[in-house]
């Protein structure tokens, strides 16, 4: 197992190119193998989960090219709709979830073993399933297996009960290759929602209303492959400016979408950093000392739960007591006692965490719970006095590429050891 030793209180100065959103990557790699089609993807980041998912395809079936950040997906000869034997493999990861709905979409047939990912909480698949069997299919779960069958897949009207960005990408996949119209009412807006879309319909879906909460699809019986480039994380731009506000740093963040990140603007401009959007990227100048605040999670245009943890590590250095309530995953807090173990003063009370800020955290020995804890683990090290050492980081390579190679160039006092 890796471990990253930091060595911390210097200010992170430069510039980060921030690479191709995860979580949209992950919904567009199934996608493509919605039809008999070869399709070629741009600013694909180089991370474990998406690795991941490039190796089950290729194990069904499927041909691919990787060339540095450009993946060719040929599916041109049938490949498998039965995913049984990599158990294993989609065990490492939560978007393995996508084979369902894009082999449904394909074949009307899919056997997809229940999905991993983080360890935040209760992570049921209910919605997914029910858009499934409203749009036809009959689903059993057996032995660890999801396995469906839909002999007629037709468009229905689908109205979540939760707003979930799995459930809509997957019900999205399916229901392009449906007959007739599907509605899904209470959708996800996150940016990978939108982006999927769009990926899908250069491929000859029609999809129309992605990134608001009603998304309409007309099911099409051909499409095509298509040439793509995917967004930049909006997440991982997120962790980089919250790591230059921590530092007192200076950082322009390169190839992001601003408009993706203005809840995060917000709350570091209220924390009293300056981030500012420039011709080429934004940038933010970070101030001690930092100011507390107040946080919620929410669906976007909410602020992410997935910045949750990061933003964590800055109110325990700010001026006050902050709040932090977690309102998507009910355990998203286990990275609170490697906080406290370099001297953060953090109490939980059901899913809200209140953060009297102290002067600096001490380093120690800390470990990386999940993805995004990982990241937030990597600031609390940058901003400690001493030499830290985060364990267990493969959960950081599942989702960041080049995190050391990025945090160097900027200035961190950070390396990889092998253990
Ligand atoms: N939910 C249900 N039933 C469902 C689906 C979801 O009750 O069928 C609940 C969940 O338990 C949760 C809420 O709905 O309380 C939202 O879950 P969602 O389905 O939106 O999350 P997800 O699809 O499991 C994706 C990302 C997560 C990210 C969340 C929220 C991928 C592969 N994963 O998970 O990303 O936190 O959306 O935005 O896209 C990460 O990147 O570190 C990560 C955890």
């Amino acid at each position: 197992m890796d471990a990253f030793i930091i060595e911390g209180g210097n200010q992170l100065q430069g510039e980060v190119s921030i690479s191709g959103a995860k979580n949209a990557v992950l919904g567009i790699i199934p996608a493509a193998v919605l039809c008999a089609c070869t399709s070629k993807i741009e600013n694909v980041p180089d991370i474990k989960d998406v690795n991941k998912m490039i190796d089950i395809l290729e194990k069904l079936g499927a041909e691919i090219y990787k060339e540095q950040d450009t993946v060719i997906i040929n599916t041109e000869k049938p490949i498998s709709y039965d995913v049984s034997d990599y158990e294993e493999e989609t065990g490492q990861m939560r978007a393995s979830y996508y084979l369902l709905g894009a082999l449904l979409g394909r074949y009307r047939k899919a056997i997809v073993p229940l999905p991993g990912g983080c360890n935040i909480g209760d992570r049921p698949i209910d919605q997914h399933i029910k858009g499934f069997q409203a749009l036809g299919a009959t689903v059993v779960i057996e032995h660890g297996q999801v396995k469906m069958e839909a002999p007629e897949l037709k468009g229905a009207h689908i109205f979540l009960d939760v707003v979930s960005v799995g459930a809509t990408i997957n019900i999205m996949l399916a229901a392009v290759r449906a007959d007739g119209k599907t509605v899904i009412e209470n959708a996800a807006k996150e940016p990978h929602i939108v982006d999927v879309a769009n990926f899908l319909n250069l491929m000859g879906a029609n999809i129309k209303g992605a990134g608001t909460d009603v998304i309409k699809i007309t099911g099409v019986d051909e499409m095509h492959g298509c040439e793509y480039s995917v967004i930049p994380d909006q997440i991982t731009t997120g962790t980089y400016m919250m790591a230059a506000a921590a530092t007192e740093g200076d950082v322009l963040l390169k190839n992001v979408i601003p408009k993706h990140m203005e809840a995060i603007t917000a709350k570091l401009t209220e924390m009293g950093a300056i981030v500012k959007e420039e011709d080429n990227g934004i940038r933010v100048i970070g101030k001690r000392p930092l100011k507390a605040i107040n946080v919620k999670t929410m669906p976007y245009p909410g602020f992410p739960t997935d910045l949750q943890q990061p933003m964590a590590v800055l109110m325990t250095i700010a001026e006050g007591t902050s709040t932090i309530t977690e309102s998507i995953f009910e355990s998203r807090f286990k990275y609170v006692d490697e906080l406290r173990r370099m001297g953060a003063n953090i109490s939980i009370n059901g899913r809200t965490a209140s953060i009297i800020g102290v002067k600096n955290l001490s380093a120690t020995k800390i470990r990386a719970t999940d993805l995004r804890a990982g990241a937030a683990m990597v600031i609390a090290g940058l901003i400690a006095d001493g030499e830290t050492k985060v364990t267990d980081i493969v959960h950081i390579d599942r989702g960041y590429e080049k995190l050391q190679e990025n945090m160097r160039n900027i200035g961190a006092d950070i390396r990889r050891v092998s253990e």
